[in-house]
């Protein structure tokens, strides 16, 4: 559920009261609904190279109302800047400016979304600045933008994989993603697309028709919301959590019409009786969403040894564990996916969860390293790091600092566990299958910390 401010301020007097006051003005976002275009209005692919061109073709072909040229006052529903082949800062300011004419039609709930080259994979300094300067321009539109519009970015890292072009299956799976409702949170991000792995589904409403998918923490919040996403795309589920969680996990696993697992990760069999359960109920496992996480909040002067022990063993320390078992294993080597549930505070830090942050940041440390391990297989595997979500456990938080977390963001909101799960369903898909060792943030853009 939205809060009750953005409900409030989102129409109406509420919302002519809040601009005249000066207060933060958050909207309804658009979020993904099966059978909703994955854009609402015509799409501006701003850019003169060859791979805009590509790119405005394919576009056309998802039957999308391109334009190469703006139409004077006509709304856009996005605004795709192509800007592939940049070679110098002094390159920028004509695409840029260009497109950042057209900013003014921008629709509510709008999208701009760049594409580009990674500067580590440029071959002298001017192209690295130039590629490098689009983090920095893209990161700062982000904060300019109004009424739930985004700015998101993809990376095309050349240095691993020489053809990767703005139509590879993976960067055109990334731009699906961030056109659609179902990056509403996703707000100055970007995503590197690392190879032409990866391919569009036949069934855009069900991308993961005939995966077998397991998800720990499963029984209420953001695990729930992951399994029910997961479900909706197309996935079996099974749904995992601890025994004292029980009825509630029964309770999700008969709505996604999948099986429960009532198991404590942290136990040392934990991704034998994973596999097991998969493999003997559902006769494959694909997808394996680490989400199960728990908080001990202390100062660290204050910290006691049990406090800080149990954030790393379920945070990460069972993770590190099921994915040894899930790699030894011969029924997760066609073309598998994990996901892992990161924090900001494991990027950004936040006062009195030092242990969390090590076992947070710690998740981001196991996914650069594990992607290697996943590649001869076609696996992959990545991290989502949220933001301030809208669940149980932010519900507890006093009302002043709720408050602030919740408004401290471009989008002025919290976000909802659909919007986390939305990003896992990407990163679980085939679509995703160029994009490894990645962490995307679904924060809104928080405006404190990195
Ligand atoms: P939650 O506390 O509502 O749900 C966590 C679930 O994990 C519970 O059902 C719990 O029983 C289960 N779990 C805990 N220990 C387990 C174990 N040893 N074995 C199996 N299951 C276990 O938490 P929420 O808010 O849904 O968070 C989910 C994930 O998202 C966590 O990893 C959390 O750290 C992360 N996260 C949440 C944010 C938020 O704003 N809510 C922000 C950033 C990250």
């Amino acid at each position: 559920m939205t809060d009750t401010y953005t409900q409030l301020v989102s129409q109406g007097l509420g919302r002519d009261v809040a601009k005249r006051l000066g207060l933060p003005q958050p909207v309804v976002l658009r979020r993904h609904q099966p059978g909703a275009p994955l854009v609402t209005g015509p799409v501006l692919v701003s850019g003169d190279s060859a791979g805009a061109n590509d790119l405005a073709t394919t576009m056309l072909g998802w039957g999308l109302d391109v334009r190469r040229n703006a139409l004077p006052k006509e709304k856009l529903g996005a605004i795709v800047l192509v800007l592939d082949t940049v070679q110098h800062p002094e390159d920028l300011s004509k695409p840029v400016l260009t497109a950042g004419a057209s900013l003014r039609d921008l629709s509510p709930n709008g999208r701009v979304i760049t594409i580009s080259r990674t500067s580590q994979s440029a071959r002298n300094p001017a192209s690295a600045a130039a590629r490098q300067g689009i983090d920095g321009l893209l990161r700062s539109l982000a904060k300019e933008l109004r009424a739930g519009a985004t700015a998101n970015g993809i990376l095309l890292d050349e240095h691993l994989d020489e053809h990767l072009a703005t139509t590879s299956p993976s960067a055109l799976g990334a731009l699906r993603f961030f056109l659609s409702g179902r990056s509403a949170y996703v707000d100055g991000q970007f995503l590197t697309v690392r190879s032409t792995s990866g391919s569009l589904p036949i069934d855009a409403d069900r991308p993961l028709a005939g995966k077998v998918a397991v998800v720990t923490g499963a029984a209420r919040g953001i695990g729930a919301a992951i399994a029910r996403t997961l479900h909706r795309d197309g996935a079996k589920v099974v749904a995992v959590d601890i025994p004292a969680a029980g009825d509630h996990l029964a309770a999700v696993a008969n709505e996604v019409r999948g099986t429960a697992l009532q198991l404590d990760i942290s136990r040392d069999d934990a991704g034998h009786r994973i596999i097991e359960h998969a493999v003997e109920r559902h006769g494959r496992l694909d997808i394996v969403v680490h989400n199960a996480g728990i908080t001990r909040d202390r100062l660290l002067a204050n910290m006691d040894e049990g406090r800080w022990q149990s954030v790393i063993a379920v945070n990460i320390a069972a993770q590190l564990r099921i994915n040894e078992a899930l790699l030894a294993s011969e029924h997760f080597k066609d073309s598998p996916r994990i996901v892992s549930v990161a924090s900001t505070t494991g990027i950004a830090g936040n006062r009195g969860q030092t242990n969390y942050g090590a076992s947070k940041g710690g998740v981001i440390g196991m996914v650069r390293s594990t992607a290697a391990l996943m590649e001869p297989f076609g696996g992959t595997i990545n991290a989502v790091a949220p933001g301030f979500i809208e669940t149980e456990m932010t519900a507890k938080m006093p009302f002043a600092i709720r408050e602030a977390a919740r408004r401290l963001n471009s989008l002025k909101q919290g976000g909802q566990p659909q919007d986390v799960a939305e990003a896992i369903a990407f990163l679980a898909s085939d679509a995703s299958g160029g994009i490894s060792g990645e962490v995307l943030r679904v924060c809104g853009q928080q405006l404190v910390g990195a």
